[in-house]
């Protein structure tokens, strides 16, 4: 009986496939607002294009440094892009990460560029390359309103960023000041790019039909290659660009209000940034074992879990960590795992106590995949459609803890996407490395361009 009272409330969480569907839709009419210059402006999804285009020219082989903010970790790596006989281009890296202490996280734009000039220097003196100027590519994984490759200024941060005086600001500027400031070392910064648009371009290089990247991690995220003559805020009609979509801001002019429960209410109220990126909120590794926390803290208050009572662990915000969701899940059926976790958070759970714990973990985390699904399912539907093409075969590179550490999530997010989108034949590869090698791929290309211009 308990057990059926705990399915009641953890039933509003299971989506049917005409709500997916709706989901679906809706994403696509708001993806279409964003590419069109009438509505861009107040679509929800901003729809970015990214001056990656189609048509790369070739590219330079040498030493490249990559960035990579935004994501669980900073990193700051070395790419040497080369030639290979079979496939024309090869790269090795070597990578180093660095923690973003939180007073430069939520500081000044200032402190925290300031920060990341002190780890590349850092990187330079370990790898004795202070005194050469390289050509560097910044995966910056926000919104950013390109004009160019190497420019744009940040629209908002998003995933518990908030260093102030960069919103509305050219990145790539705040982060050459910060390297003139130093004074120590040069870079020549020759592109910037999102994390999905790295993570898609190392993956075309070896599947050319890679025309979508996505990221399913601390945020939610995707890109694909559209036809230029519909990417309206970039003049010119040939070939296609790649379009950053933000999607997980999808449902801030209330497109998801129906779907959205108590849980993600709570959630939404107590971030640094209510009201924005409400979709991500649904699925993202920033929020996924908060919202866990808060079913489990609902069925304890109904006193069907834990006999009513919660530790004070489990009473405070953050206290329940996405990697548990995962870990809960991915136990073998003797609980052990499940135990060892909730006595961490200060409760001493029954094996009915467990179960349902368990249970509340695959209630967030398969909506979490089913709603990604209708997302990504929308994109390639519109991909299709814009094509004109009957059937359409195409590859999606992806990246991100959610996505690659989740037990379930993949099989639930692959059955969904495929079962929604009839016409198309889709392959999905786990980027390595992604941000490192597409950055420095995507720079090896800039300097190509900017060498062939002059
Ligand atoms: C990494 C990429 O592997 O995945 C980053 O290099 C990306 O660019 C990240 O932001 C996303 O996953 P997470 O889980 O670290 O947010
Ligand atoms: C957030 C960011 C977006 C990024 C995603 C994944 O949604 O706004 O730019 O791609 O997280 O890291």
């Amino acid at each position: 009986e308990r057990v059926l009272m705990v399915d009641q409330i953890l039933s509003e969480f299971r989506l049917e496939r005409e709500e997916l569907k709706e989901v679906m839709r809706r994403m696509q009419r708001e993806m279409d607002r964003g590419l069109r210059m009438e509505t861009h402006d107040e679509a929800s999804v901003k729809m970015l294009p990214t001056y990656v285009r189609s048509t790369p020219e070739g590219s330079e082989v040498g030493d490249f440094l990559a960035l990579d903010l935004g994501g669980t970790n900073f990193r700051v790596m070395l790419v040497k892009v080369g030639e290979d006989e079979e496939r024309g281009w090869k790269v090795e890296t070597k990578h180093r990460m660095y923690s973003i202490p939180e007073d430069a996280m939520t500081g000044t734009a200032e402190m925290l560029f300031d920060y990341i000039a002190e780890c590349i220097s850092d990187f330079l003196v370990k790898h004795n390359l202070k005194h050469k100027k390289l050509p560097l590519g910044f995966t910056f994984s926000f919104p950013v309103r390109h004009e160019d490759i190497d420019k744009g200024i940040l629209l908002n941060w998003t995933k518990g960023f908030k260093a102030s005086g960069a919103e509305g600001n050219n990145v790539v500027g705040l982060l050459r000041d910060a390297i003139k400031r130093r004074g120590d070392f040069e870079m020549d910064v020759v592109a910037m790019v999102n994390d999905t648009v790295a993570t898609m371009i190392s993956c075309y290089y070896e599947d050319r039909s890679c025309e979508v990247g996505m990221i399913v991690g601390t945020g939610c995220n995707a890109c694909y290659m559209e036809e230029m003559r519909t990417v309206e805020l970039v003049e010119g009609d040939e070939g296609r660009m790649c379009v950053n979509t933000e999607w997980g801001a999808f449902g801030d002019n209330g497109e998801l209000e129906e779907f959205r429960l108590e849980y993600d209410r709570k959630v939404d109220e107590t971030s640094l940034n209510p009201g924005q990126q409400l979709y991500e909120k649904l699925i993202s590794g920033k929020y996924m074992g908060e919202l866990v926390r808060l079913v489990l803290l609902k069925l304890i208050n109904e006193n069907l879990l834990f006999q009513g009572e919660a530790s004070e662990l489990l009473k405070t915000r953050g206290s329940f960590e996405t990697r548990f969701v995962s870990q809960i899940e991915s136990d073998s059926g003797d609980r052990k795992q499940i135990y060892n976790i909730l006595t961490t958070l200060g409760v001493l759970p029954s094996e009915l106590d467990c179960d349902i714990v368990r249970l509340a973990c695959e209630s967030v985390s398969t909506r979490a995949a089913h709603m990604c699904g209708a997302g990504l399912a929308g994109i390639i539907n519109s991909m299709r459609e814009h094509r004109n093409q009957e059937a359409l075969k195409i590859t999606v590179g992806v990246d991100g803890s959610v996505y690659k550490l989740h037990p379930c999530f993949q099989d639930k997010f692959h059955n969904i996407v495929r079962e929604l989108t009839p016409r198309c034949d889709i392959t999905f590869i786990h980027s390595e490395e992604g941000s490192g090698r597409g950055a420095a791929l995507i720079s090896a290309v800039a300097c190509k361009m900017a060498a062939s211009m002059l």
